[in-house]
């Protein structure tokens, strides 16, 4: 029979519910299974993505000695708010084995197998001091800019690391954007619509709908990438008027 630790170590869903406590709704335990290397999580609020990216990370971390995870989040205050989700999981922690903190700031720790998760806001500069990255999760990857998405990659280039956006649409625009639509083979594409999430009622729904504008109501429970309000032309419209047949002026 396999150790306990062992057990945890290979199924991320006994971990989370074992080890923290954390029943995953099916879509969650789906993302903790899941063992590819690009991921594209398109979910309504509120479903739970960032507290699924805080079992991932601690996951990740406790089983892999010597990793570095980065979670980057669109700001401050919210890379805090998902570094807090991981720390309250960890200082309640149930294994056989207790893991220890190295060191623990305000936006980073380390356990003493050496692995760290790292917290980070939007601000790209501060990006570039880290490689080897074996995770990356982009949490409210729609709001993250480009930029940072493109200095964030190459840290998996030595590292064969895992890559995953999560995120509510936000319009017809950006990284997470053109990832889920045009991105190619290389990912796997999950959308979490709220009647897949077992905390929001149809009750409160259909008050959202009769609340809400259409557009932000279809973004952010339907997950529907809904073109932005202070949009000219549509995206269809852009594209349709693209042509290769057309040289480009170059000044
Ligand atoms: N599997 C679960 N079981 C019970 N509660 C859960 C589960 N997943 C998430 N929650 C709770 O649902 C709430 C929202 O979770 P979380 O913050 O992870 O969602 P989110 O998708 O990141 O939300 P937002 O869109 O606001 O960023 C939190 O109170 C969290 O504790
Ligand atoms: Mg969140």
């Amino acid at each position: 029979m396999l150790s306990n630790d062992l057990r945890l170590a290979l199924d991320a869903v006994a971990f989370a519910r074992e080890a923290l406590g954390f029943e995953p709704d099916p879509w969650q335990a789906n993302v903790l299974r899941w063992n590819g290397k690009r991921l594209l999580l398109n979910c309504c609020r509120q479903s739970g993505k960032s507290s699924t990216a805080a079992v991932l990370a601690l996951h990740r971390a406790l089983y892999h000695p010597g990793s570095l995870i980065l979670v980057v989040s669109p700001s401050l205050r919210q890379s805090g708010e998902l570094f807090r989700k991981v720390t309250d999981f960890l200082s309640n922690i149930k294994l056989e084995q207790q893991p220890l903190l190295k060191e623990d700031n305000r936006l980073s720790l380390t356990l003493d197998n050496n692995s760290r998760i790292v917290s980070l806001p939007s601000t790209e500069t501060t990006v570039r001091g880290f490689s080897g990255a074996s995770l990356i999760i982009e949490d409210e990857a729609s709001r993250v800019p480009d930029e940072l998405y493109y200095a964030v990659r190459p840290m998996l280039a030595v590292s064969g690391g895992r890559l995953i956006l999560m995120s509510t649409p936000f319009g017809k625009r950006g990284h997470f954007f053109h990832e889920f639509v045009e991105g190619g083979e290389g990912w796997e594409r999950i959308s979490i619509p709220a009647s897949e999430c077992p905390r929001i009622s149809q009750d409160f729904l259909k008050e959202e709908q009769a609340t809400m504008p259409d557009f932000f109501f279809r973004a952010e429970y339907l997950c529907e990438f809904t073109e932005t309000v202070d949009q000219v032309f549509s995206y269809e419209q852009v594209q349709g008027a693209l042509s290769d047949d057309i040289e480009p002026l170059q000044f």
